[in-house]
């Protein structure tokens, strides 16, 4: 494989161009052909606060339904994290980006079955196109059984991240739960799964590009979560649309986006799909995004919910558990392919 080079130690010694090994073929550059994407969507914003009230709870319910079925992606305001715990959280992640790339190496592994781990791209020895990220991926929950193996520079960094870790799993429980409620599923259908589920925190530096048009911050992919809930410190993402099209998921100052990921898809026998997104770049400052990966326990397989399969809707997908998903990707290169498509 590729040896590692930090795409933010390659913007700081001032390249004006991306080197060769960024540079995407002509049909899947961001800013031309055929793939355009400059449209902004507007996705639904749910006011999650009105979840907790019985009266208004269904209505809440019948809105992620329709932005599930819609766009399997939706904004959330209201959402119970507050702005300090979120700042806290960007600022400690700031912190460690900044530190010397030396520091940041001690991390550096391509083995995905690894807790803790430090990279570039998407896997700096597989890839064959490089993408300008750099990440630190963490297992986040139980936060007591993971936490002693994150970093311990900046001091503050366990503390911050650890916090907005904590809180967004239970947000995630709460829309795990509209979700079922949304899918005619009792509110307990996977409530001993959602207990021992698991969480993986990807913290993405994406660092300004001197070549934007040319290089994507990561490729075109799905999420193998069942949800995964993304804070971004500005615009970026774009997701593919109904009509093949990529648009711009626009920044909404104290939102936090959610996203179906793959388990969703599975055990809602694709009445709810799945969305491909990427990462878009840009020449002039630093983006940072918090993806927070929720997935049901590692090896529980997963399945159709069988109240949704019947005779005129079979199940979909074969079963399928998160560690089958680390032995597909540590074999496989997936970034032009969903991995639920290879279980149908
Ligand atoms: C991701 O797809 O997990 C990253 C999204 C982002 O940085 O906006
Ligand atoms: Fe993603």
């Amino acid at each position: 494989g590729d040896c590692f080079t930090s795409a933010i130690a390659l913007t700081e010694s001032g390249v004006p161009h991306v080197p060769t090994r960024y540079i995407l073929p002509p049909s899947q550059r961001p800013m031309l052909g055929p793939s355009i994407g400059t449209d902004t969507i507007t996705l639904p914003v749910v006011d999650l606060s009105l979840l907790h009230d019985p009266l208004l709870r269904p209505r809440v319910v019948h809105e992620i339904e329709i932005a599930c079925k819609e766009f399997g992606f939706f904004q959330i305001i209201n959402h119970g994290i507050s702005s300090s715990v979120v700042k806290d959280a960007l600022d400690a992640a700031t912190r460690f980006f900044d530190l010397p790339v030396e520091e940041k190496m001690l991390l550096v592994s391509d083995n995905v079955h690894k807790p803790v781990r430090y990279g570039t791209s998407l896997n700096h020895s597989t890839d064959k196109v490089h993408y300008w990220r750099d990440f630190i991926k963490h297992y986040s929950h139980p936060l007591s059984k993971w936490i002693n193996l994150w970093p311990s520079n900046p001091p503050c960094y366990k503390e911050k991240v650890g916090k907005y870790a904590e809180e967004t799993h239970v947000l995630h429980k709460q829309l795990i739960e509209a979700i079922s409620d949304s899918l005619g599923l009792e509110k307990s259908y996977l409530q001993e799964e959602i207990e021992e589920s698991s969480q993986v925190m990807a913290v993405n530096c994406y660092p300004a590009c001197p070549e934007p048009e040319i290089a994507l911050g990561m490729p075109p992919h799905s999420d193998f979560s069942s949800l995964t809930i993304l804070l971004q410190s500005s615009q970026g993402l774009q997701i593919m649309d109904s009509n093949n099209k990529w648009v711009c998921v626009p920044y909404i100052e104290g939102a936090l986006i959610v996203q179906l990921g793959d388990q969703v898809e599975v055990m809602s026998n694709g009445i709810y799909k799945s969305v491909i997104h990427r990462v878009t770049l840009n020449k002039d400052f630093k983006r940072f995004s918090f993806a927070s990966l929720h997935s049901l326990p590692m090896h529980k397989k997963i399945s159709p919910a069988p109240q949704l399969v019947n005779e005129n809707k079979p199940a979909a997908y074969g079963e399928f558990s998160f560690s089958d998903f680390l032995d597909y990707i540590s074999r496989n290169d997936i970034t032009q392919q969903r991995f639920i498509d290879t279980l149908k």
